[in-house]
């Protein structure tokens, strides 16, 4: 197994329905370290910049709109496996599709405000970490 960074996203719908502490609860039990972490409003231009791979889609501005319509908690997940391990914690995009016991499972409200957000695949993971933080911003706990 490898050590792997991916980028999570609590998304608009589970900040507004205080589920922080809960789905962090999930990620940490899941065996992810929480190495580095913001609230932040995107602004339009960042969501559209961070779903620019959706561009072409007709979800993309309903989705554009969804990511700045409240705050987001963005944070920076390690552990082994990282990115396999968030795609499993969080479930299938879509809530009807989902594990039970998944975090968009139990807390998702539609394919579109689906609470939260994780990378795909080690470059994306590195894109979009990269987008939210600096290096130094990102404490392993050996650092
Ligand atoms: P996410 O994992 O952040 O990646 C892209 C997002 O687009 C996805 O979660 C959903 O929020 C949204 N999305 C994906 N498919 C659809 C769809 N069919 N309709 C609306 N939104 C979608």
């Amino acid at each position: 197994m490898s050590v792997e960074r991916t980028l999570s996203i609590i998304k608009p719908d589970a900040v507004a329905k205080n589920l922080i502490g809960k789905i962090y609860d999930r990620l940490e039990t899941a065996g992810l370290q929480i190495v580095a972490s913001r609230m932040m409003r995107l602004t339009r231009q960042q969501a559209q910049e961070f779903y620019v791979v959706h561009k072409e889609r007709p979800f993309y501005s309903d989705l554009v709109e969804y990511m700045i319509s409240g705050p987001v908690v963005v944070q920076v997940l390690e552990g082994d496996n990282a990115i396999a391990r968030n795609r499993e914690v969080m479930g299938a995009t879509n809530p009807a599709d989902a594990a039970p016991g998944t975090i968009r499972a139990d807390f998702a409200e539609s394919v579109e405000s689906n609470a939260v957000h994780g990378s795909d695949a080690p470059e994306t993971a590195y894109t979009e970490i990269s987008f939210f933080f600096d290096v130094g911003e990102i404490l392993s706990r050996d650092s």
